[in-house]
């Protein structure tokens, strides 16, 4: 068990994140019905605040629907399930907009430490908006900080403990030999490099015909990296893999040494500019972007969705 200072530091930034999303549904760039359940006090963030997460958003909404939308051609009976398994999802609310979009995947599975899927359960099970999206039969546990719905799990896990991942995905049901879209937003940099290398693998090793879309840091060694580390350490929060995979390049070869049999890598600036429509654009232009960074590898048959990059 973490202290509660690393608890405490750990839900702050979560709330820092949900923070950040709340400020861009507040100013339109987006819609989130559901974050206000996970932010207690909102606040308003600068217009390059909104617009890198609005970015974010974007491009992992855009990724994920090519994912699920990938044989909509077939008849209903000829499509193959697809499945989202979403690391250290913290407060994450895509799978409830997924829900009341129509969108969801057959299942959606997150992971957390228990500390936080204990705080996420109970938040589910209060809000009548968030317990109907995980259907009426799930189990919601907040003891365990666990929540086993049809389509929906949320299950504790130490993500550094490969053996546990694999114990757990069979609990969640996850299916490894179907499509499977994985999740990393601003997780794995928090990990020591071994680990992180370990989770990469692992996934690779595991899942057939995936995707993985990794959302976290480069650039340690600018002012703006020295100052953003400088920030989170000081909440005892260290990037400790930023100096293992320091810049795009790194990140690509992370996955690519690891089984991944492609790998890109892009910088939000090059995200916002080519891969967010350019009316969208027009409404948030003004301000300057930042580099944080945006890779996404995939495994199997599936490299049509990249074909966005192109
Ligand atoms: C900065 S938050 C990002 C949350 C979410 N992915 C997002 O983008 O809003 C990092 C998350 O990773 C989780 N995390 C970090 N290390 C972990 C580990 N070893 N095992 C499980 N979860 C972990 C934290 O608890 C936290 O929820």
């Amino acid at each position: 068990m973490r202290s509660w200072s690393w608890l405490e530091d750990n839900i702050i930034i979560l709330e820092v994140c949900g923070k950040n999303v709340l400020s861009c549904v507040k100013k339109g760039y987006m819609k989130d019905d559901y974050v206000h359940f996970f932010v207690r006090r909102p606040v308003r963030r600068s217009p390059i605040i909104n617009r890198g997460y609005f970015s974010r958003f974007a491009a992992l909404r855009k990724l994920l629907f090519q994912f699920l939308n990938s044989d909509a051609n077939l008849e209903e009976d000829r499509r193959t399930k697809k499945q989202v398994l979403s690391l250290g999802a913290g407060f994450d609310t895509t799978y409830f907009q997924l829900q009341e979009e129509g969108k969801a995947p057959d299942l959606y599975v997150e992971l957390d430490f228990k500390e936080v899927t204990t705080k996420k359960a109970a938040l589910i099970e209060i809000h009548g908006q968030l317990r109907e999206k995980v259907g009426a039969t799930a189990l919601i546990s907040r003891e365990k900080g666990e929540v086993l719905g049809d389509h929906y799990k949320l299950l504790p896990v130490d993500l550094r403990d490969i053996q546990k991942l694999d114990d757990v995905i069979a609990l969640a049901n996850l299916d490894p030999s179907l499509p499977t879209f994985i999740i990393a937003e601003c997780v794995l940099i928090y990990l020591d490099p071994d680990s992180s290398r370990a989770i990469v693998g692992w996934a690779s090793k595991t899942f057939s015909t995936a995707v993985f879309f990794l959302y976290e840091q480069i650039h340690p060694d600018d002012a703006f990296g020295e100052q953003m580390i400088r920030n989170l350490e000081s909440r005892g929060c260290g990037l400790l893999g930023i100096y293992a995979t320091p810049t795009l390049e790194a990140k690509e070869r992370l996955f690519l040494e690891q089984g991944w049999q492609r790998a890109v890598a892009w910088d939000m600036l090059r995200v916002y500019s080519k891969f967010i429509d350019a009316q969208e654009r027009r409404r948030h232009a003004g301000e300057d972007g930042r580099e944080i960074m945006w890779p996404c590898a995939v495994k199997n048959d599936i490299n049509k969705i990249l074909e966005v990059f192109y």
